[in-house]
C-alpha cells in the first residue's frame, strides 16, 4: 500500500525512481510522484493516475539530479489529486518527504503547525511529516546545528518520529543537504539496495533486481541515514546497528511478463510450478510425512500444540479456512480461523499450548501483522506461512514455511492461494503423522498431492472453454457462488475474484446454507456458479443445484470430467479433473479465477490494476 523508492549515486536518480515506481505500482496507483535534488534546488513533480502519467509530465517537464526519491500512492486521507499526491513539501521546500502509513494523530500535529505558521498546501495526512521534520531542522539550525549536516537531518527526523503516532515508512531529503536521505520505518517496509558506490531504497525488493543484489531490511524503529559514502543504521533506543547485509534472490525474468497479456493470467498458469516448488524437498518418503527447514520448533513442542489459530486477510483468509478443514480433518487439532483485523483487538482465550500461524502473500498485511505482534507478546509460538522472503512477518515470526510461489504481480492473488493451500496440506500431513494418521493414510496422501502439478495442468486446459462462458454471462450484475466442505472457501474465493476485478456484486456461500437468504436473490438473472465435483456430498450439492434451477436461475457447474448427470441440469458445465475431496480446492478454483479474469476483460477493467484495490495493504 503506496510504494516508496530513493536513490543516492552518481547515476540519473529518475531513470531508477519511474522504472521502481512501475515495479511497484502494484501497491498503488491514485497518483505518482517524485522528487529529485538538482544543485540547490528539490524539483518535485507529480500527478494523478498511474506511474504512465507522471512519465508523461517529466517529458515535457524533466528534473534531472542523482538524489532522489518517488511514490505511487494508495489514497487513504485526502482524495487523489495531483496536490495531494507524494512527496510532500515542508516549510518553504526546505524538506521534501514521501511516506507510506497512516499518522493518525495528524488533526492535532496540523492544528500545532499551523498555530507555528506552516502552511497546509493538501488534505493528507502525511504533510504533517514534511512540515514537523521541517520545524525540527529549524530548531536545530536556531541553535546552532550545522544545517548542511547529515546528522542535523537525521537528528531532526528522529525528534518529529516522537510526535508521530500511527505508522510510517518515510524518506525524507534536505534541499540544504543533497545527497542525504533519511528513511525511518514503523509498521511500513522499506529495504536498502547496497550498490557500488550508490544506494538505492525501496518499499519492497522488486525494484532492487538488476541494480544489486546485497539488501538490508529497515525493521521498525530504525533509521537509516544514506550518503554518497556511506549507510549508517541507528535504532531508536539503541542507537548505531551494524547493518546486516543479505543476499536478494529473485530474478528480473520473474517479474516480466512473458507472453501473457497481464499479470493475473500469468501468475494462473504459473500455478504447476509454484505448487512443485512449494512441494519440493518437503516430502519424506520412508517416513510418509511432510518435513519442513523453517519451523523452528522440534518434535516435542510440535506435539504438545492442542489448538491452531490461522489468521490472515482476503485471499489468505480463504486458504486458511481450506485448511481449517485440512487440520481438522487430518491431524484432529481443533483449528480456527481468525480475520487478523479482528484478532489483532479481540481477546480471545487460547490455551498454553495454541500456535498461531500467519498465512500472508506478502509478508507485509499491517493486520496480519499487528495480530501475530499481539500473540507473540502473548507468549504464543507464532509461525507464518509466507511467500516473500525477507518480509516483516516472515522476519518476526519465529519460524514458517515459504511458499516459493515467485513474485505476484497482479492484485488479485491467485497463485499464492493455490500454494497456500498446498502449505497447508503438507502441515496437516505433518501433524497427522505426529498423531493419529497412519503410514499408509500418508502414502496415499503423498502419491496424490505429487501428482497435483500434472492435475493442474490438465485443468488449465478448461482456459478456452471457461472464456467461452465468460463471455456469456459478463453483462450479468449479480452472482452467486455455491459450494460445499472443501469447495465452501473455494465459493467464497471465487465470488472475491469476480468483484475485485470486474466490480459485479457476488456473493460466495454453503451451498444448503442459501436455502436461508441468498435464495431470495434467485431469479434468470443471477447466476449461479455451482462447485460440484464427485466426491463425499456430490448428491446433496446437486440437490442445493436443483433448488436454484427450480427457481429459474442460471448455472454454470465446476465438475468432474465425466460427469453426464450434471450436463442435464446445469446451463453451463466447466469439467474439471477429479481429485479426493481434500485436493479439490486446487483444482476447482481455477476455473474460477479464469472466469473472473475473462468476465473482467470483457468488461474493459484493468484486471492487474482493479480499482480502489492495492496488492499489499500496509495501512490498518
Ligand atoms: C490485499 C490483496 C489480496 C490479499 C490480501 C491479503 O487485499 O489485494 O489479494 O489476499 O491483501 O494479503 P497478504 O499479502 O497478507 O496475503
Amino acid at each position: 500500500m503506496c510504494g516508496i523508492v530513493g536513490y543516492v549515486g552518481p547515476g540519473c536518480a529518475s531513470e531508477f525512481l519511474i522504472e521502481g515506481l512501475h515495479r511497484l505500482e502494484y501497491r498503488g496507483y491514485d497518483s505518482a510522484g517524485i522528487a529529485v535534488q538538482n544543485g540547490s534546488e528539490i524539483g518535485v513533480r507529480k500527478r494523478v493516475g498511474r506511474v504512465s502519467e507522471l512519465e508523461r509530465l517529466l517529458e515535457s517537464n524533466p528534473v534531472t539530479g542523482s538524489f532522489g526519491i518517488g511514490h505511487t500512492r494508495w489514497a487513504t486521507h485526502g482524495e487523489t489529486s495531483d496536490v495531494n499526491s507524494h512527496p510532500h513539501i515542508g516549510g518553504n521546500g526546505e524538506v521534501v518527504i514521501v511516506h507510506n502509513g497512516v499518522i493518525e494523530n495528524y488533526a492535532k500535529l496540523r492544528g500545532q503547525l499551523q498555530t507555528l505558521g506552516y502552511v497546509f498546501r493538501t488534505t493528507t495526512d502525511s504533510e504533517i511529516i514534511a512540515h514537523m521534520i521541517c520545524h525540527q531542522w529549524y530548531e536545530l539550525v536556531k541553535l546552532g546545528h550545522d544545517p548542511e549536516l547529515a546528522e542535523t537531518c537525521q537528528t531532526a527526523v528522529e525528534r518529529a518520529l516522537v510526535t508521530f503516532k500511527g505508522t510510517y515508512g518515510i524518506v525524507a531529503m534536505f534541499r540544504e543537504a543533497p545527497g542525504v536521505l533519511i528513511a525511518a520505518r514503523v509498521g511500513s517496509p522499506l529495504v536498502i539496495g547496497v550498490g557500488r558506490n550508490e544506494y538505492f531504497l525501496a518499499s519492497d525488493a522488486s525494484p532492487l533486481v538488476g541494480h544489486t543484489d546485497e539488501v538490508v531490511y529497515l525493521s521498525d524503529n530504525e533509521i537509516a541515514v544514506i550518503t554518497t559514502e556511506s549507510m549508517e543504521l541507528h535504532h531508536r533506543d539503541t542507537g548505531r546497528l551494524e547493518p546486516s547485509i543479505q543476499t536478494l534472490q529473485q530474478e528480473s525474468s520473474d517479474t516480466d511478463l512473458g507472453d501473457f497479456d497481464h499479470y493475473m493470467l500469468k501468475e494462473i498458469f504459473e500455478q504447476p510450478e509454484a505448487i512443485e516448488n512449494c512441494l519440493r524437498g518437503r516430502i519424506d518418503d520412508d517416513s510418509a510425512t511432510a518435513m519442513f527447514g523453517g519451523l523452528n520448533l522440534d518434535p516435542m513442542q510440535l506435539r504438545k500444540i492442542d489448538r491452531i489459530v490461522l489468521t490472515a486477510c482476503g485471499t489468505s483468509w480463504h486458504a486458511g479456512l481450506v485448511g481449517e478443514y485440512l487440520l481438522e480433518e487430518f491431524a484432529r487439532i481443533p483449528t480456527e480461523v481468525e480475520y487478523a483485523s479482528e484478532l489483532r483487538y479481540r481477546n480471545p482465550p487460547m490455551t498454553e499450548s495454541t500456535m498461531v500461524f500467519a498465512i500472508t502473500q506478502s509478508g507485509e498485511t499491517a493486520d496480519t501483522l499487528a495480530a501475530l505482534r499481539e500473540c507473540k507478546r502473548k507468549g504464543h509460538q507464532t509461525l507464518a506461512i509466507c511467500n516473500v522472503v525477507g518480509s516483516t512477518i516472515a522476519r518476526e515470526a519465529d519460524g514458517g514455511i515459504y511458499l516459493h510461489a515467485g513474485p505476484e504481480i497482479g492484485v488479485a492473488s491467485t497463485k499464492a492461494f493455490t500454494s497456500q493451500v498446498t502449505a497447508l496440506i503438507l502441515l496437516s500431513l505433518y501433524f497427522g503423522r505426529m498423531r493419529h494418521l497412519s503410514y499408509h493414510a500418508g502414502k496415499r496422501m503423498i502419491r496424490q498431492l505429487r501428482d497435483m502439478p500434472d492435475v493442474i495442468r490438465r485443468t488449465l486446459q478448461c482456459h478456452d472453454a471457461v472464456k467461452e462462458v465468460a463471455d456469456r454471462y459478463c453483462n450479468y450484475e449479480n452472482f452467486l457462488y455455491l459450494g460445499r466442505l472443501y469447495n465452501f472457501p473455494v465459493a467464497l474465493e471465487g465470488a472475491l475474484k469476480l468483484k475485485e476485478i470486474s466490480y459485479i456484486h457476488a456473493e460466495g456461500y454453503p451451498a444448503a446454507e442459501m436455502k436461508h437468504g441468498p435464495i431470495a436473490l434467485v431469479d434468470e438473472n443471477t447466476p449461479s456458479v455451482f462447485i460440484v465435483p464427485r466426491g463425499g456430498i456430490y448428491p446433496k450439492v446437486m440437490s442445493n443445484l436443483e433448488e436454484i434451477k427450480a427457481r429459474r436461475g442460471p448455472v454454470i457447474a465446476i465438475a468432474c470430467e465425466g460427469d453426464d448427470q450434471i450436463s442435464e441440469l446445469a446451463d453451463e458445465v466447466i469439467f474439471v479433473p477429479e481429485v479426493e475431496d481434500f485436493l479439490q480446492p486446487l483444482v476447482t478454483s481455477i476455473p474460477l479465477q479464469i472466469l473472473s479474469y475473462h468476465i473482467a476483460l470483457q468488461r474493459g477493467c484493468n484486471v492487474d490494476r482493479p480499482r480502489n484495490l492495492a496488492k499489499s495493504v500496509t495501512v490498518e
